[in-house]
């Protein structure tokens, strides 16, 4: 345990100043400038051309022309879906034959680990934890960067607040704040210090832009919303992400009130490129630029080729339709070389940072590749960020931890024994064996304990046999632990679902061993908010585990033996009915509001169910309690220049040491607009020992009280404003307040 805190500690020092700047370096913008000049038309649009390798990340597309003639002709830019030293130097050896040899970019979906699988991001974000994200972050581009990986396609920065959405794994969750901050640490954890470096890989801030507000949860539909909520809601994180310093943003598949994002200027142009000045380029998703005819908003290929270069998607991912269209449309004088001049200078850029000019094979080191991919510390971080990754969500009459030695325990369930599933989707480099299962996380664990094993079925059926048997090795032990959920490819790209209750028999073999009397712990994994009103109201104890990636298993026992104490907290609301979608804590209030009156009659509320989910974003129990008290504020007026401090004190009252997130959130009483009930603002994870008392502090400033208003310009309104501070969004145990006095509005945030 101390060894791996001390890693632990000593990596997250090592990337602890990692920082990206959008400024460009005039040597590089020179050479590029040079380099340019020497280049014809076709080699141009060459480089704003991306093909995958044999593996699909998409469906089939248009046929294209022979690989190696492409590259060896310079008219490929970029590699996806190609991966390993050796696989990246033989395709590179290609592009060196070309006849300026510009290197080529070699691009991958490592989402949530290379080999080393880590928990699904949406897992992480339930550790709040930041330094340990950016910490999974380093580590898969460290890996990838080893394998010949320049350039990842993640982080997922969008918004989500519909479980169906199959994405929502990919992402940090329902909170702008929340995916902002995460946002960040995910990018300075892909790009370190600064690129070039063999340990890091250019991130991508996709995708660009409400792809999480698909609608009704259905992947690739199309996403109308408001300007406000768009600029509120959706786009803070990509402004973090490109603030920190994303090399590269991607286009999302949907539309935005009508103009498919991979066409749209106002994104791509006045928003990104001129408001935000990025200087990086952005890439199409998967035959993004194709499928505006299919939309209905291009006419042909060619068509959808001048509107995705006249919008500002600089390479097309796999389409092929810049590579066949744009030499035309410069020729017929309606797309100006300019347009294609930007797109190429901002992809040479980063060739240049990338160091790729000075040695194309710099990645390509296979002595290098194994040393790292068998490096023990990325295991060791792995778990150490699953078991942050774990929330508790109910624990009743301390069921856990198991400590007594004596114990049976019964491990039952679907997914006690898979290893594939914990790696869940995207997993680009899985080494399936090297996946801890919960069995053999627990029965590694569980040294004087005895363990009994029965599946009870699979995830998606059970039959009466199946749970016969489970339920005769649960009447055999003292305490079951039964694990429940989804799939590992019921989420992900494509993985919608139109009802996020469990699948098969599950409910039926929970209710079998519930019947035998025995403490049922449930262990539920999926990679998403499910509903299972039932089951929280019987289980004995909840684990949502999500999925945890290779060291599962053993973060899982970590947490199950109190090696480990959960402080995951929930980065999204769990919905108690279908119904309820899309539930978030930051609502705004109504004009006739229900609260928890008898009748309902005439209130904002449902006749057949409650308002509240079942679960509240910022909700995770500990083995511990912790009490907060003494609430001040440094004052209770403030004006432009001004900040305010909150101070209060937290303590731990029970009897293990344990981590918690306390939560600021404010609420803007009255506003040109009306605002949020309550909006998460800040956060701190504080360890404390049993006993042990640390006073907490929060800035509250100018940044802290603004919002866009109705005509979307930046600032803070003069009034008064509630302070909350709690252990979830439902549960704030103190409250304060305050008056802004002066009006403060800034245009440009
Ligand atoms: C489509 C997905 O939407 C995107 O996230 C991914 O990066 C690309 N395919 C490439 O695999």
């Amino acid at each position: 345990m101390f060894v791996r805190r001390f890693i632990l500690i000593f990596l997250i020092a090592l990337i602890g100043s990692m920082a990206k700047a959008q400024k460009q370096d005039p040597t590089i913008v020179n050479k590029v400038n040079l380099l340019l000049k020497r280049m014809t038309l076709e080699e141009k649009i060459g480089q704003l051309n991306q093909y995958t390798g044999k593996a699909m990340t998409g469906p089939a597309t248009a046929k294209k022309n022979d690989l190696q003639t492409e590259i060896k002709n310079g008219w490929v830019g970029s590699m996806l879906n190609v991966k390993g030293a050796k696989n990246t130097r033989e395709v590179q050896e290609m592009a060196m034959q070309s006849r300026l040899k510009i290197p080529l970019l070699f691009s991958l979906d490592v989402i949530h680990g290379y080999q080393t699988t880590f928990p699904i991001p949406l897992a992480e974000a339930a550790s709040w934890d930041l330094d340990a994200i950016k910490l999974s972050a380093h580590l898969a581009a460290r890996e990838a960067a080893a394998s010949g990986i320049h350039w990842t396609f993640a982080p997922m920065v969008d918004i989500a607040r519909d479980p169906r959405w199959g994405r929502i794994m990919e992402g940090a969750g329902e909170d702008p704040y929340l995916g902002s901050r995460i946002a960040e640490a995910r990018v300075k954890g892909f790009q370190g210090e600064h690129l070039g470096g063999t340990d890091a890989v250019m991130a991508t801030a996709k995708h660009f832009a409400a792809y999480g507000a698909a609608t009704a949860g259905r992947d690739y539909t199309g996403v109308e919303m408001s300007e406000h909520e768009l600029w509120q809601t959706y786009l803070p994180p990509f402004k973090a992400a490109a603030n920190a310093g994303a090399a590269t943003f991607m286009n999302s598949f949907n539309t935005l009130n009508g103009i498919p994002a991979t066409g749209n200027s106002y994104l791509l142009r006045d928003i990104l490129k001129k408001q935000w000045n990025y200087r990086g380029f952005v890439v199409s998703d998967w035959n993004s630029i194709g499928e505006m005819v299919i939309w209905g908003y291009a006419q042909n290929a060619k068509d959808a080729a001048l509107k995705a270069i006249t919008a500002g998607s600089d390479m097309d991912m796999e389409g092929s339709i810049y590579r066949k269209n744009l030499v035309a449309l410069v020729n017929e004088g309606k797309v100006n070389v300019a347009l294609i001049d930007d797109a190429v200078k901002r992809i040479l850029y980063v060739k240049y940072e990338l160091g790729l000019f000075d040695d194309p094979y710099k990645f390509c080191d296979e002595a290098r590749e194994q040393k790292v991919l068998n490096d023990p510390n990325n295991v060791i971080a792995a778990r150490t960020v699953a078991e942050k990754s774990i929330v508790l969500l109910k624990n009743e009459q301390q069921t856990l931890p198991l400590t007594n030695p004596k114990q049976t325990i019964a491990l039952i369930g679907p997914l006690v024994k898979t290893k594939r599933d914990m790696a869940a989707a995207w997993n680009v480099n899985m080494d399936t064996t090297a996946i801890v299962s919960l069995y053999d996380g627990i029965t590694g664990a569980a040294k004087t304990q005895k363990v009994l094993y029965a599946s009870g079925g699979s995830v998606q059926h059970s039959s009466d046999q199946e749970i016969a048997e489970a339920v005769a090795v649960a009447a055999k032990a003292d305490v079951v632990i039964l694990t429940l959920g989804e799939s590992y490819e019921m989420s992900g790209e494509s993985k919608s679902r139109a009802n996020i209750e469990l699948p098969g028999d599950q409910v039926k073999l929970f209710n079998a061993i519930q019947q035998t009397g025995k403490p049922v712990i449930v262990v539920m994994m999926g990679g998403r908010p499910l509903i299972f009103n039932q089951i929280a109201d019987q289980a004995s104890a909840i684990l949502y585990t999500w999925w945890l990636g290779t060291e599962a298993g053993n973060a899982i026992a970590d947490v199950v033996f109190g090696k480990y104490n959960p402080a995951g907290k929930l980065p999204v609301s769990f919905p108690r009915s279908m119904g309820q979608i899309p539930i978030f804590y930051s609502q705004t209030n109504t004009g006739r509001p229900y609260t928890n009156q008898k009748a309902k009659l005439y209130l904002s509320s449902y006749i057949d169910e409650e308002n509240t989910p079942r679960y509240a974003f910022g909700y995770g129990l500990s083995y511990t309690n912790f009490s907060y008290s003494d609430i001040q504020l440094s004052k209770n007026t403030i004006n432009a220049a001004d900040s305010i401090t909150v101070t209060f004190k937290l303590t731990n009252t029970g009897k293990y040491a344990g981590e918690e997130v306390a939560q600021l959130y404010l609420r803007d009483d009255v506003a040109s607009m009306v605002r949020p009930v309550k909006e998460l603002k800040d956060f701190k994870k504080v360890m404390l020992q049993p006993g042990e008392s640390k006073t907490i502090s929060f800035v509250i400033n100018k940044e802290k009280l603004s919002f866009y208003n109705q005509k979307l310009v930046w600032g803070a309104e003069a009034g008064t404003f509630q302070v909350m501070i709690g252990s979830a969004s439902d549960d704030i145990r103190l409250k304060g307040s305050f008056e802004l006095i002066d009006q403060l509005t800034s245009h440009n945030k």
